[in-house]
């Protein structure tokens, strides 16, 4: 920590006289806290952990940053509220250089969040070519945007060593990235490289004509539009999960977090209902035709069960939970682990279910300010989608919903804000959406309950820009922030 630390202050510790103490003491400093003393004498900077540490550093860099070449006397004790401080940057509906990733996760880092929420694959893109898997990113990292008179050629594929590079990066900085592997949705761009996986070709495959010959017929390349399609991975074929085994080794391989996520957002189930290998896995199940959307957790079950094995905690979209109910022939089949995480987006209604439950949640509801591909200004010429989320929406999100028992509180232990990148081109126009509601965010995300006044936050907000100049990020949104 400590050159990372030294780059931060810009100074070189032994011309600049005062003394820096830091360290780690387990005197009562729970994981992510850290006590910060700056005198006349020097800089003492002691945590429980290293998260705490980076934490502290993180305080001292944005004081020197605003600060010049002076850092103010000071006295702070230190902590967040919620463990999980998540940011969302889906590289598959566009692809943005190392670099910039790695910018993005240093102002991150700065704002005290912790997690980066790697959305790396859709329909339209698989954006990391996976160890042992070149077909993955050979067939499914480019697209063909045919809006022009001649089509364009847009995406891209981050190498093993780029997302080592990256992960690294992340983890000096105290920020766990967790890969999201979507299924069994969203797989557009998965049967681009293996059409075998589908639906379509399991019925060719039963068909009279059908054999290995007919498969032929049911072809994919990453989609070019954007929306919710109908192809997603058949969930009768056993050869599908061998597939996403070996894909999970990949990630494993690349990403030494605590956390795989597993998508589950999104799934039709029409070509379930009309799938040969389905209805036969249905049967197999002792479920009975139109009961399909029972197959979906029992799909997700699937995956946590491969992740389990390898030691890992699944998470995903909150439709893991789907159906709902709590007699469901869904749950006979077996469902989710208990230390599965919901991540909530349609709203509160599926973190809250998840934490009657029993399981650990994360909040990213869309209505309330975590969705940052929205516009954040009222105005037919501000970009983004036409729904309006300004940064004081993101200010006032609320992870926690009031009124809950203190049992069902503490499954909420954080949320996210989610850089969907349909149309986010570049990374000038990321730079645009993110800020400043990330920095509103963090701050959501870190504060004691109770203690945020927007007023203030506007207030502070030209010196938090000022560290984003520092930081190289400049595109920032300007203008009215509600
Ligand atoms: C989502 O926005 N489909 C998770
Ligand atoms: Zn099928």
């Amino acid at each position: 920590l400590l050159p990372l630390l030294f780059h931060w202050l810009g100074a070189k510790p032994r011309e600049s006289g005062a003394k820096l103490r830091v360290g780690i003491c387990s005197a009562g400093l729970g994981q992510e806290e850290y006590r910060l003393m700056i005198s006349r004498s020097g800089i003492s900077l002691e945590a429980g952990s290293r998260e705490g540490l980076v934490r502290g550093a993180s305080t001292l860099r944005q004081l020197a940053i605003s600060g010049g070449s002076h850092l103010p006397l000071c006295e702070i004790d230190d902590g967040p509220r919620f463990s999980w401080r998540g940011f969302m940057l889906d590289t598959a509906r566009n692809w943005f250089p190392v670099e910039f990733v790695e910018r993005l996760i240093d102002a991150a880092s700065l704002h005290k969040l912790n997690i980066f929420h790697w959305h790396f694959c859709d329909d339209q893109a698989w954006s990391i070519d996976l160890p042992g898997l070149p077909e993955l990113a050979r067939e499914g990292s480019f697209r063909l945007d045919r809006r022009y008179n001649e089509p364009v050629k847009r995406g891209g594929a981050y190498s093993a060593e780029d997302v080592r590079r990256i992960v690294g990066f992340a983890a000096e900085r105290g920020i766990v990235v967790v890969p999201e592997l979507e299924a069994p949705g969203h797989a557009t761009a998965l049967l681009a490289s293996h059409p075998e996986l589908s639906c379509v070709a399991a019925a060719l495959r039963a068909s009279p004509a059908g054999g290995a010959g007919g498969q032929s017929a049911a072809r994919f390349e990453p989609e070019d539009s954007y929306g919710v399609f109908a192809d997603v991975l058949c969930a009768g074929n056993d050869a599908a999960f061998a597939l996403l085994e070996r894909i999970v080794d990949g990630l494993v391989e690349l990403f030494p977090g605590p956390y795989i996520h597993v998508g589950g957002d999104e799934v039709p189930k029409a070509r379930w209902k009309e799938c040969p290998a389905c209805a036969a896995r249905m049967r197999e199940l002792g479920l009975s035709p139109g009961e399909e959307e029972a197959l979906q957790p029992w799909f997700m079950g699937k995956m946590a069960a491969m992740l389990a094995k390898r030691g890992k905690r699944m998470i995903g979209w909150d439709e893991v939970l789907d159906p709902a109910s709590d007699d469901d022939s869904a749950r006979k089949l077996g469902g989710l682990p208990p230390d599965a995480v919901v991540m909530s987006w349609r709203g509160y209604e599926g973190g809250i279910v998840g934490a009657r439950l029993g399981h650990d949640v994360v909040m990213c509801p869309y209505q309330a300010g975590c969705y940052l591909d929205y516009k954040q200004f009222d105005s037919p010429e501000e970009p983004g989608r036409p729904t309006v989320s300004t940064a004081r929406d993101s200010y006032a999100f609320e992870p926690a919903p009031p009124g809950l028992a203190p049992e069902l509180s503490a499954r909420f232990i954080g949320g996210q804000a989610n850089l969907w990148s349909e149309f986010m081109y570049s990374a000038r126009q990321v730079e645009y959406m993110a800020f400043p509601r990330l920095c509103a965010i963090s701050e959501a995300l870190w504060s004691p309950d109770g203690s945020r006044d927007f007023e203030d936050f506007s207030r502070r907000l030209p010196s938090q820009l000022q560290r984003l100049d520092a930081l190289g990020i400049r595109n920032y949104y300007k203008g009215p922030l509600c």
